[in-house]
């Protein structure tokens, strides 16, 4: 398996519109309990979000763009209502079969739109805190340079972009851990397909520009970060 280089020619099986929805549905499902597991949403929100949430004088808005099935968002909005957070949460994806999924969950606090970052930057939103989870990683160079763009000029605080960190460990190590998880889904092809195609540190810098920070919080992990611009 070569991992020198970033494979951003792969398809992931879930991005293809005329898959089994039996499997995207489980594989959405379970994104719950792979981020519990691999993402660190827990560890930032403690570190960075819960600070950032609790320093306005009224409720903090927080977009999760690409935001899936929603459970980043149902797990954060979990911690910041133990922490009597007031937050009005907004999960936006563009691929309506994801939006439908997040919509069926009853998470308080939280509304979802099918939309992309352009869609809202067209209404006129303006958030306090923009984040994403594995979303980098499916975009082409330069949907990634206007993704990057866009979340900034939606945020007037920060913008948080968490992802993998492709190497060969994270590769066998998920390929590995996955296996109970990944009857019935597409976690298995489409989680090895996302650490191919997803960037090392230097590399995810250098395609954001100067404006980014990218650091590595975790050995699999990514964080970049930007001041927002709104
Ligand atoms: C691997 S899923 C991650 C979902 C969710 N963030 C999570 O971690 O569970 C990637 C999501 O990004 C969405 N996506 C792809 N391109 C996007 C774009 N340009 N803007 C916003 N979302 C996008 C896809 O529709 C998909 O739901």
């Amino acid at each position: 398996m070569d991992l020198s280089r970033r494979d951003d020619t792969l398809r992931e099986l879930m991005d293809d519109p005329d898959c089994d929805p039996e499997r995207l549905h489980a594989t959405l499902r379970r994104f719950g309990v792979v981020n519990r597991v691999v993402s660190g949403w827990d560890s930032l929100y403690r570190t960075r979000l819960r600070l950032l949430l609790a320093d306005l004088d009224r409720p903090a808005r927080v977009l999760d763009l690409g935001s899936g099935g929603g459970d980043v968002i149902a797990r954060l909005a979990g911690l910041a209502a133990r922490d009597r957070l007031d937050v009005q949460w907004t999960g936006a994806d563009p691929d309506p079969r994801a939006h439908r999924a997040a919509c069926a969950r009853a998470i308080p606090g939280a509304t979802f739109v099918c939309a992309d970052a352009g869609d809202l930057l067209h209404r006129g939103d303006v958030f306090d805190l923009v984040i994403s989870n594995h979303v980098l990683h499916h975009l082409g160079s330069p949907e990634l340079v206007e993704f990057a763009r866009a979340s900034r000029a939606l945020s007037s605080g920060v913008v948080l972009h968490n992802d993998i960190a492709r190497s060969r460990r994270a590769y066998w190590l998920y390929a590995v851990g996955i296996t109970p998880l990944a009857p019935g889904t597409f976690l298995r092809t489409d989680g090895l397909r996302s650490i191919r195609r997803s960037h090392r540190r230097e590399e995810l810098a250098v395609a954001l520009g100067p404006e980014w920070t990218v650091t590595a919080p975790t050995p699999f992990r990514l964080l970049a970060e930007a001041p927002g611009r709104a």
